[in-house]
């Protein structure tokens, strides 16, 4: 039987759902750059051959140390593949793969898909829509680049992920206390183990770029956040609020010897300002015209990084003008529950394809990306604050297996907590912060409804009735261990 070696770090899918599905192709063995979660291991576990706990101290991590330990893993397990879902190891595992010949992104391309200022640039020369954009490696050069583009602008680590150290600029003035914010942001990002692997200079690259102006109700109509009954589910405007969809999509795919499969786009809830997300849904309603318009700008942009064999995900901003803009690929799939919403909405699943692509077996995909599906489903996201950002008022521990979700959701709604986006258990409810991205999540709610309107109408009363709902679950005893 073919071996895999799957390089954990945190990122990416539950490893429930992407263990079982590696295993069924080939012996999974797995080298962990960091501790392994705790959270539902009694269901990956069983998955694995073997697992080899990483000797790269944490923090020392550096380029070569890394790739080194990976290539000596796979020697020592005899791999025919490497594998990682999680962005920050993403371009660790590229140069591993390359150094022992197997398939794999590429490195270099890797790192276009990593360092958002490469990605920016190698997409404008490729006449690929994006926004203009500065390198900025000091407090001076985010000054001028303020007076060159037009506000307001995003600030942004180069390569960050998860939204963690983002932040809105309007003025020259504002880079002063910008730069020793996003540090902090990054130091953030850092604690939960959420930063780049290999490239040593991470923390020193960022970019700044103007912000595109996307608008859901000239894509969805201004009917967008309304139910299939016609009544009214958020009551602010399109793209306001947790009750419409939000103004900008993904296209998820793969890319299988240089060839990119656009396996489906994805829908988005709004983010809460000014940027972090909180839901992905699937179907994407739009029309099918506008969906290959989607699938061929998310085309364009994964070709011109360059990538060999890997799972790609493409974010693009929905303008008032009709016109795309590409935010970013990954040279991954989709984080959260993503993987899995494709596989229950579009029965493809794009673990195993990938796989099976980086075993060089003969896999077939999709004559076209299809545009609809059966069902609906949503990867969730939970974090302090209201739609509009507004911190909550209240700490109720993270308990989601006690809330009675059938007085929220409509009958045959299911909602899911996802055991492995769980805030550790202990661990204080975080303040909600801004720029902090994913470092404010409490955990994952994995929802399925019968169709997009009801999922969409379900999500949005899921997340405006959590703080609620959370805080009407019965206290923990004192002593009581026990997750809700
Ligand atoms: N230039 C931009 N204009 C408008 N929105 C943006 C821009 N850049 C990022 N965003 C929004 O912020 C989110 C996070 O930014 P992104 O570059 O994708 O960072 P991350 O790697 O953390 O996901 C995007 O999904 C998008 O909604
Ligand atoms: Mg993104």
């Amino acid at each position: 039987m073919s071996r895999v070696l799957y390089v954990y770090a945190k990122g990416g899918t539950a490893l429930e759902h992407a263990f079982p599905r590696i295993a069924a192709h080939a012996e999974l063995h797995v080298l962990a750059l960091m501790p392994l979660p705790t959270a539902a291991a009694d269901h990956w576990r069983p998955h694995c051959a073997s697992i080899t706990e990483a000797t790269v101290p944490p923090g020392a991590a550096s380029g070569d140390t890394v790739t080194d330990e990976i290539v000596r893993v796979a020697k020592e397990i005899g791999a025919d593949a490497v594998l990682t879902l999680s962005e920050f190891a993403v371009l660790a595992v590229a140069h591993a793969a390359d150094r022992l010949g197997l398939r794999g992104a590429g490195p270099a391309a890797a790192e276009r898909a990593r360092d958002k200022r490469l990605m920016r640039e190698v997409w404008a020369a490729a006449g690929v829509p994006v926004p203009a954009f500065r390198r900025v490696g000091s407090e001076a050069e985010l000054r001028t680049a303020l007076t060159e583009l037009t506000p307001p602008v995003l600030l942004k680590a180069a390569w960050s992920a998860g939204s963690i150290a983002q932040l809105v600029l309007r003025s020259p003035d504002d880079a002063a206390t910008a730069w020793p914010q996003v540090a902090q942001a990054l130091d953030k990002g850092r604690e939960i183990r959420m930063s780049e692997l290999y490239e040593t200079g991470a923390d020193r690259a960022l970019i700044v770029e103007e912000i595109i102006e996307g608008s859901a109700a000239d894509w969805y109509g201004s009917d967008s956040g309304k139910s299939s009954s016609g009544s009214e589910v958020g009551d602010e405007g399109a793209g306001g609020g947790h009750g419409d969809y939000g103004d900008y999509v993904s296209v998820e795919g793969i890319v299988a010897g240089g060839v990119h499969h656009a396996l489906c786009v994805t829908a988005r809830m709004p983010p809460i300002p000014p940027f972090n997300e909180v839901a992905s849904t699937a179907p994407c309603v739009l029309s099918e015209a506008r969906q290959r318009q989607i699938e061929e700008v998310a085309g364009r942009a994964v070709d011109a990084l360059g990538l060999d064999t890997c799972g790609t995900h493409t974010e693009l901003k929905l303008r008032a003008d009709g016109g795309i803009a590409v935010i970013e690929t990954a040279a991954r799939f989709g984080g959260v529950m993503i993987t899995r919403m494709v596989e229950e909405v579009f029965g493809l699943d794009p673990i195993s394809l990938l796989v099976r692509e980086l075993l060089g077996e003969e896999v077939a995909y999709p004559s076209r990306m299809p545009v609809s599906g059966r069902g609906a489903a949503a990867s969730l996201v939970a974090a302090p604050a209201d739609a509009v950002g507004t911190p909550w008022r209240t700490r109720p521990a993270w308990r989601p297996r006690q809330v009675e979700w059938d007085g929220i959701v409509t009958p045959g709604t299911a909602v899911e907590p996802v055991a492995a986006f769980d805030l550790p258990p202990d661990h204080p409810i975080p303040d909600y912060d801004p720029a902090a991205g994913a470092a404010n999540w409490l955990g994952v709610l994995f929802v399925t409804a019968a169709d997009a309107p009801t999922l969409l109408k379900d999500c949005t009363a899921v997340l405006g009735g959590l703080e609620e709902a959370l805080n009407r679950v019965a206290p923990v005893e004192p002593g009581d261990r026990r997750r809700g």
